[in-house]
């Protein structure tokens, strides 16, 4: 009997110490970085659901790996395939679409939900995860740029946490341990300065996508990969950081920091400034996202200063990369400015990457955009829809009579 006992209670503790997790967005940089920390913790996660677009390899691959109870894809048609593509006895439930997105990211059992799709399309899922009370660990940094407002209010009203995966923001949150906000004066994001820091501008604009995707100092996906060569993404994580931290945008400054050590600093009233160091290597802030507030022994590299050597900060070159700029601008503006910037981006990216448009081009679409956009104040999330329907239609036709 008391060996029955302890047997339970050795199951029933280790149940409630998982954490549950859901990945929207598993087979990409992120999805993929989060699946390795998770393994190597086999007793504190469990995998509950995994969201993919089409890459079925890599998702029958992790379904074997983390026995998931329940997977999403793409299409109908790719839910087909999968089925096909898996054993009898390694077969979650499989659904697909925006609904299989809403299924996974709103499953009973999950206590967190990493937010990891690219784009415009990690809105909808997240704000449902967020909807249910979910915690999310957040690297889509889309939705807070285009509905930072609502998810935030319904986030402090569902009780849900929303923990950065983003370095920078990793970087300001973990800064931010231990001190009062309202000793808070700065917040300084650091950029890599991307693959063209010091080219001209002339030669920006004959970049190919496949220079343009060599990034110096990250693996990342596609769009990450041009938005931080254009510097849009520094522009997108000044927006993120405003919304997760409520800061104000005259409190946020960029420097460029090419060694990509130094993630994000925080300066305090005394002048104090603290600041997150490491390796880059998202598997830190992700290792952080899931396990916070403890912190977890994952042995990546460890940060010799001594070999780095020099830490170096430039101000960016707002005339060289625009993009910045247009997001402070869209933030300044407000209410449904920053959706429009980040639809026109996301389809001037889409452009650049299918050679229709010059890299130079990728800011002049969105504010060209821009210019022809009245904010419309926000709501509800349909409004934000609204408006990242009308911007994509906008970039497009700009994009078509570019050529
Ligand atoms: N990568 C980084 O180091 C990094 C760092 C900081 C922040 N972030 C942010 O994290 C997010 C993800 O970036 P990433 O680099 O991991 O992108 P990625 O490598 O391109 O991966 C994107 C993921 O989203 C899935 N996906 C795309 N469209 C979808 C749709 N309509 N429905 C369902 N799934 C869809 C893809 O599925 P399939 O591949 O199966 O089609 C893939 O799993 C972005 O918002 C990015 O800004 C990334």
């Amino acid at each position: 009997m008391i060996i029955i006992c302890i047997f339970t209670f050795i199951i029933i503790t280790r149940e409630t110490l998982l954490k549950r997790l859901s990945i929207l967005g598993s087979t990409g940089s992120i999805g993929v970085n989060t699946l390795d920390v998770v393994s190597r913790f086999p007793d504190r996660f469990s995998i509950i659901g995994l969201a993919a677009g089409t890459n079925l390899k890599l998702l029958k691959d992790q379904i074997r790996a983390f026995k998931p109870r329940i997977v999403s894809v793409l299409t109908d048609t790719l839910a087909m395939e999968l089925k096909r593509l898996l054993p009898r006895n390694c077969r979650p439930e499989i659904v697909y679409g925006d609904e299989g997105l809403s299924i996974i990211a709103s499953l009973k059992e999950v206590d967190m939900v990493v937010s990891a799709i690219v784009g415009s399309a990690g809105l909808n899922p997240t704000f449902t995860a967020v909807k249910r009370g979910k915690h999310i660990a957040l690297a889509n940094k889309e939705t807070l740029v285009m509905a930072g407002k609502i998810i935030i209010k319904e986030a402090s009203k569902q009780n849900a946490k929303i923990i950065p995966i983003d370095s920078e923001h990793s970087a300001i949150f973990q800064s931010l341990q231990g001190h009062r906000k309202k000793y808070l004066k700065t917040i300084i994001l650091t950029a890599s300065g991307g693959p063209f820091l010091r080219y001209s501008y002339k030669k920006l604009a004959s970049v190919t996508p496949k220079e343009a995707l060599k990034h110096p100092k990250w693996k990342m996906g596609k769009k990450v990969t041009i938005d931080s060569a254009s510097l849009m993404n520094k522009g997108l994580e000044v927006i993120e950081a405003k919304w997760l931290f409520d800061i104000t945008l005259k409190k946020i400054k960029v420097y460029i920091h090419p060694q990509s050590v130094v993630h994000a600093m925080v300066e305090y009233i005394d002048g104090s400034v603290v600041a997150q160091l490491s390796h880059p290597d998202m598997r830190g802030p992700i290792s952080y996202a899931l396990s916070y507030p403890e912190r977890m022994p994952i042995e990546l590299s460890s940060l010799n200063l001594l070999d780095v050597g020099n830490l170096s900060f430039i101000t960016p070159n707002l005339k060289k990369f625009p993009a910045l700029g247009l997001a402070y601008r869209a933030l300044e503006d407000g209410e449904t400015m920053p959706a429009v910037l980040n639809a026109a981006n996301e389809v001037a990216v889409g452009a650049f990457l299918n050679r229709k448009i010059r890299f130079t081009d990728i800011p002049k679409i969105v504010k060209k955009t821009m210019d022809v956009h009245n904010p419309r104040k926000i709501s509800c999330l349909e409004d934000v829809l609204i408006a990242n329907e009308w911007a994509r239609q906008k970039a497009e036709e700009i994009v078509s009579h570019s050529n």
